[in-house]
């Protein structure tokens, strides 16, 4: 099965077998096959935050069941559940254009709700965390059904339990969301504030947000991509410190934690890469965090160009970037 057209950043890859699971039974019937045959199983979600081999051995499974349902409860927050085949943003849309608050900040970003709590999606001072309730999933090794309190998942910058104990541990089935009527905009971060009125909707956020993710990241559809590319690194004060006394322009934004979390677009740009290209891949024209597939190019490929890009960061800063997308194997 060719799954080409299944990842934003258009890699070639072929799946010796894929299954696109349309209801949770059918899901829970492949991983039971998977698993009596033991062969090794990759899920798919909407493909956006994953960098895909050449070839897969085993079982793709790829869960597109998508319903949704919500239930309003005293205090004007409304519970919200949503089912892992359903695309993110349509979720937005569907809450915004009712009025309800706490997912607006997180309009346009790719992917399936069911990859939502993987690496806890997060855009302009937003992050999942905040509003999800609760993660429903199936254990491969024993197919059996649990729900995770949000406190459950250990939700950190573009982290979770699903990418520590539980990775491909487990395949997550359904979110609950509690979004609020009470209106509660989160406007702090960039020029999002100057971009919308003064009693804002949450669809006016939702399109601002859109508007400028539309002008700073590349449509997968048009150029492959998988968003950010590596995450914004967290260093010591000191070190944030000796990197200002050299840069006193460099973007950086104190953490609870006493360290200092960096933009890698700017540690990127100031290392004069972006729009550079080299073959198949290059570095956003527009975002230097973003890395983009031409065409012609591979997983390996592209981990090598990375590779690069990050030396080049270090070389220069002494800073060390982390990839963000996940590698399936
Ligand atoms: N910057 C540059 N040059 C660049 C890119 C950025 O100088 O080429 C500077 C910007 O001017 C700004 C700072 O770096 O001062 C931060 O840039 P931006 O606001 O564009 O956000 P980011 O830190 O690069 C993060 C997320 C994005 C998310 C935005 C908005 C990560 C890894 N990335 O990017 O998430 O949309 O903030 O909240 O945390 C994603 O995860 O795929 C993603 C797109």
């Amino acid at each position: 099965h060719d799954l080409q057209r299944a990842n934003t950043l258009g890699l070639p890859c072929v799946a010796e077998r894929f299954i696109a699971a349309e209801t949770p039974s059918t899901l829970a019937a492949a991983l039971e096959t998977a698993r009596r045959q033991a062969w090794p199983l990759t899920v798919l979600g909407g493909g956006s935050n994953l960098i895909l081999p050449r070839r897969l051995e085993g079982l793709v499974v790829q869960p597109t069941f998508a319903g949704w349902h919500h239930h309003h409860d005293a205090g004007g927050r409304i519970r919200l559940r949503a089912e892992a085949g359903m695309n993110w943003h349509t979720l937005v849309m569907e809450s915004v254009t009712r009025g309800w608050w706490g997912v607006e900040n997180l309009a346009l970003i790719p992917g399936h709700c069911g990859a939502a709590p993987i690496q806890n999606i997060g855009a302009y001072g937003v992050e999942l965390a905040e509003v999800l309730e609760s993660v429903e999933l199936l254990h491969l090794a024993s197919g059996r059904q649990q729900t995770l309190s949000a406190a459950a998942c250990q939700f950190g910058y573009r982290d979770s339990i699903f990418k520590g104990e539980l990775a491909g541990r487990a395949v997550i089935t359904a979110l609950t969301l509690t979004l609020s009527e009470a209106p509660r905009p989160r406007l702090a971060y960039g020029d999002l504030a100057s971009r919308v009125g003064a009693e804002p909707t949450p669809l006016e956020v939702a399109e601002a947000v859109s508007a400028i993710r539309r002008e700073k990241l590349p449509d997968p559809a048009q150029l492959g991509n998988a968003g950010s590319f590596f995450k914004n690194p967290l260093v010591s004060a000191e070190q944030a410190r000796r990197l200002l006394e050299q840069a006193p322009d460099m973007p950086h934004f104190a953490q609870p934690d006493g360290r200092v979390k960096l933009a890698a677009g700017w540690l990127i740009d100031r290392c004069g890469l972006k729009g550079m290209r080299r073959g198949a891949f290059g570095v956003h024209e527009r975002q230097a965090l973003v890395l983009v597939h031409h065409g012609g190019g591979d997983a390996e490929g592209l981990l090598a160009f990375a590779e690069e890009v990050a030396a080049a960061v270090e070389a220069r800063f002494g800073v060390m970037l982390s990839r963000e997308p996940r590698l399936a194997r």
